[in-house]
């Protein structure tokens, strides 16, 4: 049984993994309300509130376990805030020693990698082996509000980046525009819910690095296009179109994250493509990739909606599918709040 905390930004979670059954539960404190407040992720307060909860949601994973158990602790390393890595650091170690078993350095971002295969274990390690043999080579998006990139991940499990942002990360460009919007934090599903009413096409929003041999992504001109377009109109112009204004920006970032992914696709003999991160949530960016995958006949691996977002389930599945790789380990474990996907 794997004991997995996450803490790298504003959601305080932990998860028990039991390799041979699947998931054996998953414990969270959102802080989505103390930070709307403020209109974005607010460091030192997100500090304080995994101090709040973290120890409680512990002792319920550990009362969870007792019967059977913990045989490792795994805790995100980074990337993410400095303050909030130590903590969960910090509390994941006492676990460790306490319980005097193996403590595992976890990259936050490899959880993300890995998140869309949770489901297709299912709680069968037995056939899991052979089933994801069949998946790979693998091509994933991570979508969220600090990073946006492709990997690959080759039929011996490694882990390669092909491409990330130059600048904007998609859910930050979700979130800036939320903003510009006067729509509040976090500004992905506030975007999502107006664009439902909206044409895509009520406005001509710009894509990013448009050119289909690179794969980067670029989203803060998307984000200054919007603000001239918005400083162009009167207030009640803006508040009358601001569905149509949602529709046609989200559809410039899913357009723009389907077609590098489209593009990518063809450029090897993948045999999945999947979804993670906390964009991932976003039922158009999930059917624009359902038709990329689609057009290859290959299947769309999306992570499920409680593992889209920040989660401690996808560190602990991590932790059992990087099992004997080196990486940190014990009270070794630093964190490393610009660790990035390659690193361990
Ligand atoms: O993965 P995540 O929870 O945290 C980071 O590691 O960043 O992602 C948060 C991001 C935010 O930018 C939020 O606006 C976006 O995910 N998001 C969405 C949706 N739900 C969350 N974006 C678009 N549509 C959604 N339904
Ligand atoms: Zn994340």
């Amino acid at each position: 049984m794997i004991l997995a905390i996450e803490s790298s930004c504003d959601e305080s979670a932990v998860a028990l993994f039991d390799p041979s059954r699947g998931m054996a539960g998953e414990w969270v404190h959102s802080q989505v309300e103390v930070h709307g407040r403020h209109g974005g992720v607010v460091p030192a307060l997100a500090a304080r509130e995994h101090l709040a909860h973290l120890p409680a949601l512990i002792g319920l994973a550990a009362g969870a376990a007792a019967g059977a158990g913990i045989d490792r602790v795994a805790v995100t390393r980074g990337p993410g805030l400095a303050p909030c890595l130590a903590l969960g650091v910090a509390a994941a170690k006492s676990l460790a020693l306490s319980l005097r078993v193996p403590l595992a350095g976890i990259n936050h971002l490899r959880g993300h990698a890995w998140s869309p295969f949770i489901a297709l274990h299912g709680g069968d390690p037995a056939g899991f082996s052979g089933r994801l043999g069949g998946l790979l080579p693998h091509l994933g998006l991570i979508v969220s509000g600090g990073h946006t990139l492709l990997l690959s991940i080759g039929a011996d499990r490694r882990i390669t980046e092909l491409s990330s942002t130059r600048d904007d990360a998609a859910g930050e460009a979700l979130d800036k525009g939320a903003k510009l919007l006067g729509l509040g934090y976090p500004g992905g599903p506030l975007v999502e819910m107006h664009a439902a009413g909206g044409r895509i096409d009520a406005f001509d929003f710009p894509r990013g690095l448009p050119r289909r041999e690179d794969l980067d992504f670029s989203f803060s001109g998307l984000k200054t296009s919007l603000r001239y377009q918005i400083e162009g109109m009167a207030a009640e112009a803006v508040a009358a179109r601001r569905s149509d204004l949602c529709a046609a920006y989200q559809e410039a970032v899913v357009g723009a994250l389907a077609s590098k992914a489209g593009a990518a696709l063809g450029r090897a003999p993948y045999r999945s493509l999947g979804l993670s991160g906390g964009v991932a949530a976003n039922a158009r960016l999930r059917a624009a990739l359902q038709a990329e995958a689609q057009a290859r006949g290959l299947p769309l691996l999306s992570a499920r909606p409680g593992h889209t977002g920040d989660n401690a389930a996808m560190i602990a599945f991590a932790a059992w599918m990087e099992e004997g790789t080196p990486g940190p380990g014990g009270m070794g474990v630093s964190i490393e709040p610009g660790l990035a996907l390659c690193d361990r």
